[in-house]
């Protein structure tokens, strides 16, 4: 019975991703969180008892390499989902991405695990001014590097339902005015349920490679506004487009103030970066025909 190792297993993929694990009778789950409360939410998760049965939880520090040592025993494929879009005084990027990829991919060195997916962001590189994209860049380069065959999945905004992004896009399209950062920026949304077929697709096929994987549609933040109204049959909003360069310098300000600011200057520029990319060779590589369209995910996750 292959046994799937989730890190970051309370976010939203991973319970996602739990759930569509467990489907098959044949496998099991260990997941992995880092508090008590983390490992309530995954409890909390609506299965059925054959299913739970299958479902164990741990409480690991993700930069403990005996810890995550001893949860990866026995199991097949691993999933590295945690991950910040904002670093705090407390919550670095460095913490969050580099040391907790460090710490799994050598607790994975010998291990039973055949293949890790590390879940990054489009426009990851370790060259980035961002400093998210370019924490996120590093990290994959050590998941790549490690002993263990890795697969990279770089997506760009997910939207699934009760996520944050859905939430916030359904609050512009329902209002009759709509204020945001550089309305022309790219957007390429993803539906979480395709994210987590892909990781599926990815442990199961054991590949090692790096996929920028898209939604099917590219357009820009002020078109998705109005798609999401369209959806809703909401009147379109006017969409008020700020310059970025406010939006920069707010962050800036609040992020040298406060140690929790709501916004950083990188949170922004990841939000703000276009996406544009073919996911035809990962689609090929996943071996997964098509994607849900934005109409459908958008009344998935916008109803
Ligand atoms: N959702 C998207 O739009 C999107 C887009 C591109 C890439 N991704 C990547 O996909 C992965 C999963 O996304 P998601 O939407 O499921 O994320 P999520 O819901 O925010 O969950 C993130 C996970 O990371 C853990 N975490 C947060 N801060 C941490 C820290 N400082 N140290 C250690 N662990 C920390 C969280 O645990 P706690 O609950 O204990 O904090 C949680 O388990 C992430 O790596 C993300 O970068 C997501």
């Amino acid at each position: 019975m292959p046994t799937w190792l989730i890190t970051g297993a309370n976010g939203n993929l991973g319970k996602r991703l739990i759930e569509v694990l467990l489907e098959d009778p044949a496998t099991e789950v260990k997941a992995v969180v880092r508090s008590e409360r983390a490992a309530a939410t995954i409890r909390d998760i609506s299965l059925d008892a054959a299913a739970a049965s299958r479902l164990s939880i741990q409480i690991v520090d993700y930069h403990d390499v005996e810890a995550l040592r001893g949860a990866a025993a026995g199991c097949d494929r691993a999933v590295h989902l945690v991950g910040i879009l904002k670093e705090t005084r407390s919550a670095t990027y460095t913490d969050a991405h580099e040391a907790s990829c460090e710490a799994l991919t050598r607790a994975l060195d010998g291990s039973t695990v055949a293949h890790l997916t590390y879940m990054s962001i489009v426009g990851s590189t370790p060259g980035e001014d961002n400093a998210c994209l370019a924490s996120k860049g590093r990290a994959e380069a050590i998941c790549r590097a490690g002993a263990t065959p890795c697969c990279v999945l770089r997506v760009p905004m997910v939207l699934g339902e009760g996520d944050y992004a859905s939430f916030a896009l359904g609050k512009r399209a329902r209002s009759a005015r709509s204020f945001t950062f550089r309305a022309d920026s790219l957007e390429q949304p993803i539906y979480a349920g395709d994210v987590v077929r892909a990781i599926k697709a990815a442990g199961t096929s054991c590949l090692n490679t790096s996929l920028d994987l898209g939604g099917p549609e590219v357009l820009t933040r002020r078109a998705l506004t109005l798609r999401a109204a369209h959806v809703l049959g909401m009147p379109e909003p006017l969409v008020i487009s700020l310059p970025i360069s406010v939006g920069m310098s707010i962050a800036w300000v609040m992020a040298t103030l406060l140690a929790n600011p709501p916004v950083t200057p990188a949170m922004l520029g990841v939000l703000d970066h276009d996406d544009e990319i073919d996911p035809q060779a990962a689609l090929d590589a996943l071996g997964i025909d098509s994607l849900t369209g934005l109409d459908e995910m958008l009344k998935a996750v916008l109803a």
